[in-house]
């Protein structure tokens, strides 16, 4: 399959970028952006269904740990690819917990993701090529909850946008809703719908949690 390699994620200088980004403040921290208070609404019902760890897949430089919610409520982990986990995650998070993984490779076992009550991927699904297949991918390994956050949703045909983002481009997909019902219903027989949320700053993108407990 081909997996997002010509994209900015895989290019030499996307970690420096992200580290960057964070350094010189060109990035909003995540607790000051417009989708933070749906993340906190769902990460709280998560709680609530007793979630207590949680792994953060493509945690980027990895602030969804260090904000003082989760800090209290759950132990975290994030995963994401081994520069980006190497050159921006630890040097700004030191004390983070972290996994160096290309979660779309199919050679590395990701089941790893079935150790967690709660798996996150914040603005990740969305960035793939594939993104339906990633998906189905991560939930086959998923054992408790999945928060799906930030994904764009349309009526009509999936379909993918480039955008420029840390030196390079990115994919930003725009999945059909009736498709990713089906990657849900045809896969995972018994899931449990518990939230879902539209963005407050942008109507048509969207979060969910899902209970998946087989
Ligand atoms: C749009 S960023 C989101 C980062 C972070 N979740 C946030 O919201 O700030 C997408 C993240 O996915 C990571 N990523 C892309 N492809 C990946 C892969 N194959 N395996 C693991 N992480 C990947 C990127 O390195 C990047 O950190």
């Amino acid at each position: 399959m081909d997996i997002n390699r010509g994209t900015c994620w895989y290019s030499k200088g996307c970690a420096n970028q992200m580290r960057r980004a964070v350094e010189e403040t060109w990035w909003a921290p995540l607790d000051k952006s417009g989708h933070y208070g749906s993340l906190i609404k769902l990460l709280d019902v998560a709680f609530f269904e007793g979630c207590k760890t949680l792994i953060d897949v493509g945690c980027g430089v990895g602030t969804l740990q260090e904000l003082p919610y989760v800090r209290e409520h759950f132990t975290a982990t994030g995963v994401d690819l081994p520069d980006v986990v190497d050159k921006a995650a630890i040097p700004l998070n030191p004390n983070g917990h972290f996994i160096r993984c290309d979660i779309v490779d199919d050679e590395p076992d990701i089941s790893f993701l079935g150790g967690y009550d709660l798996v996150i991927m914040n603005g990740f699904i969305d960035v793939m090529q594939h993104p339906l297949h990633v998906l189905d991918r991560i939930l086959k390994h998923c054992k408790g909850h999945v928060l799906l956050h930030r994904q764009y949703l349309t009526e009509g045909p999936t379909y993918l946008t480039m955008h420029d983002s840390y030196g390079g481009e990115s994919y930003a997909s725009h999945i059909n809703r009736r498709e990713l019902d089906d990657v849900l219903e045809h896969n995972y027989v018994g899931i449990k719908r518990i939230c879902l949320r539209s963005n407050e700053e942008w109507p048509d993108i969207y979060s969910f949690l899902w209970d998946v407990t087989p």
